[in-house]
């Protein structure tokens, strides 16, 4: 299998995962039915589930169990969408379309969408914590999840990035690092954690995730500035013109495609003692530094 067949693989073996953990939540008798149909709106309405397949694809390098590590990229799957959905609120971004369709407070209200991300964050630690996640792996992938998801990670910056005015470069690769890398890499360490890998290739399997964390924003901005609505469903030049700080902001666009290239050279070059074995997460790389949307 290749890289679009194992991205695919994961993105429906996550959608699995998400539809029994949802479903019966519609007749628990506590979990009111329009909130989980929110959630579910907010989870199954697309993506690429690139954090899934991370996860799934860094356990299958360490020798790791399949469906454990399956429930460990939903959980990141979750907590992104979370983010995603906080991301897009009116007083954070301001957004009206996410993958292609109505934000969730566009197709809801502001109330269920900020009740969704809560929901979706107790939801990841729910998954993380339950079989078929081996209980011996479940307290330290929950505080892996809960620290990469905090203020030193996805949420702190998601802080610095609204407070990001008049960073520099170094600044924004830290906004960077964790409002965006924080999560890509966690699902990296997670996978290896889910597997019983060796304190080395945890610690590798980590360094690629940083850097390919690092990369994947990087063309995130730059899709926002050279994309076309078409393919982002986004409006193309919206962090420009609300003078975002970003790298392609900083540096200029040639530079920073330049510094993605590099950066996902660096994150491929992590890879190397694994040989043959990782040639799906090289595939990978070069997925980060050519992605279209
Ligand atoms: C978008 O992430 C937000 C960022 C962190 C850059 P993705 O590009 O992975 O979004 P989906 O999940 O495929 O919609
Ligand atoms: C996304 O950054 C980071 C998180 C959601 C944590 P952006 O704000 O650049 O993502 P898009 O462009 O809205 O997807
Ligand atoms: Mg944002
Ligand atoms: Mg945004
Ligand atoms: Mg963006």
């Amino acid at each position: 299998m290749g890289f679009a067949e194992r991205l695919g693989a994961a993105a429906a073996e996550t959608d699995a995962v998400l539809k029994t953990v949802l479903d019966p939540m519609r007749s628990d008798g506590r979990s009111p039915a329009p909130l989980v149909d929110a959630c579910d709106y907010a989870l199954l309405g697309g993506g690429k589930r690139f954090r899934p397949f991370l996860a799934m694809e860094c356990a299958r390098l360490c020798g790791g169990p399949a469906d454990a590590a399956a429930a460990v990229g939903a959980a990141f799957e979750c907590l992104h969408a979370y983010s995603l959905v906080h991301d897009d609120l009116p007083a954070m971004d301001d957004d009206d379309l996410r993958r292609g369709r109505p934000t969730v407070h566009k197709a809801y209200d502001e109330a269920t969408a900020i009740l969704v991300g809560d929901g979706l964050q107790s939801l990841a630690f729910e998954i993380i914590t339950a079989p078929p996640v081996p209980a011996e792996a479940a307290g330290p992938l929950a505080r892996l999840l809960a620290r990469e998801a905090g203020l030193a990670g996805m949420v702190g910056g998601q802080y610095r990035d609204l407070n990001a005015l008049g960073l520099d470069a170094d600044g924004v690769r830290l906004m960077q690092a964790m409002k965006t890398g924080a999560l890509i890499r966690g699902a990296c360490e997670a996978g290896a954690i889910v597997a019983g890998a060796s304190a080395d290739v945890r610690a590798r399997l980590s360094r690629f995730g940083a850097l390919l964390g690092e990369a994947f924003q990087l063309a995130d901005d730059l899709l926002d500035l050279e994309g076309t609505a078409e393919e982002t469903g986004k409006r193309v030049g919206k962090d420009a013109a609300e003078g975002k700080a970003t790298i392609p902001q900083l540096l200029g666009i040639p530079a920073a495609r330049q510094r993605l290239g590099e950066t996902v050279a660096a994150a491929a070059a992590e890879l190397a003692p694994f040989g043959e074995a990782a040639e799906t997460l090289r595939e990978a790389c070069r997925f980060v530094a050519e992605r279209r949307s």
